[in-house]
């Protein structure tokens, strides 16, 4: 679904070519991907480094775009009522991040999905604590969370606070929403 996800987001900005592109650059023998099967996470770094050298971005960069994009693209998939369902503001899905993930598992018994902690620090402020089997993840986290502001008309900053980089075990993050 991720890779799909990633394929979409190349067709949307550079059309079939750069998809071709990109797929060429990471040796792809497939053409397209299937949804609900499971590819190694493997196949997922080589397209976000054909992505990021196709684009002449980082790809970090490319990450957080592809952040944005993926609540679209889900949206557009035929989840945007689970994510609905999750509440009404972007605290309360980032309050409700787990309980949405443990629910997709369910139509995806092979999701290895990520685990938020969000804290209420001030009115308006949250800490996002985002913990992941896999590194390197922070910046789609940061274009998921831009995402969720655009799909709920929310101004929203997010800063990455602390990290791996610094000693602690997962990545940590500051969202503030409503102010311009
Ligand atoms: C309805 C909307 C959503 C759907 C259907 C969805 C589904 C998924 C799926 C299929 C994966 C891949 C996991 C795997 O292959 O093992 C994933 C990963 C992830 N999701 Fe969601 N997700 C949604 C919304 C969000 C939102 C709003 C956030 C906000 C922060 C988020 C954060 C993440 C992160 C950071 C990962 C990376 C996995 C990792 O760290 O290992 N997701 N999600």
């Amino acid at each position: 679904m991720v890779n799909k996800a990633v394929e979409d987001l190349a067709r949307a900005r550079g059309g079939d070519a750069a998809w071709q592109a990109i797929r060429r650059r990471a040796g792809l023998e497939i053409d397209t991907f299937v949804g609900l099967r499971a590819y190694d996470d493997e196949v997922t770094t080589r397209l976000v480094a054909a992505a990021a050298a196709e684009f002449g971005l980082t790809e970090d960069a490319v990450l957080e775009a592809f952040g944005e994009h993926w609540v679209r693209y889900t949206a557009r998939e035929g989840w945007g009522p689970l994510l609905q369902a999750q509440g009404t503001s972007v605290a309360e899905v980032l309050l409700g991040l787990d309980a949405m993930h443990a629910r997709i598992r369910l139509a995806m018994p092979e999701l290895r999905p990520p685990s938020f902690t969000c804290t209420v620090v001030a009115p308006g402020t949250l800490l996002l604590d985002y913990r992941s089997e896999r590194a390197g993840l922070g910046p789609m986290v940061v274009g998921l969370v831009r995402g969720l502001g655009a799909v709920y008309q929310t101004p929203v900053e997010i800063e990455h606070v602390a990290g791996r980089a610094d000693g602690l075990e997962h990545e940590r993050f500051k969202v503030r929403l409503g102010a311009a």
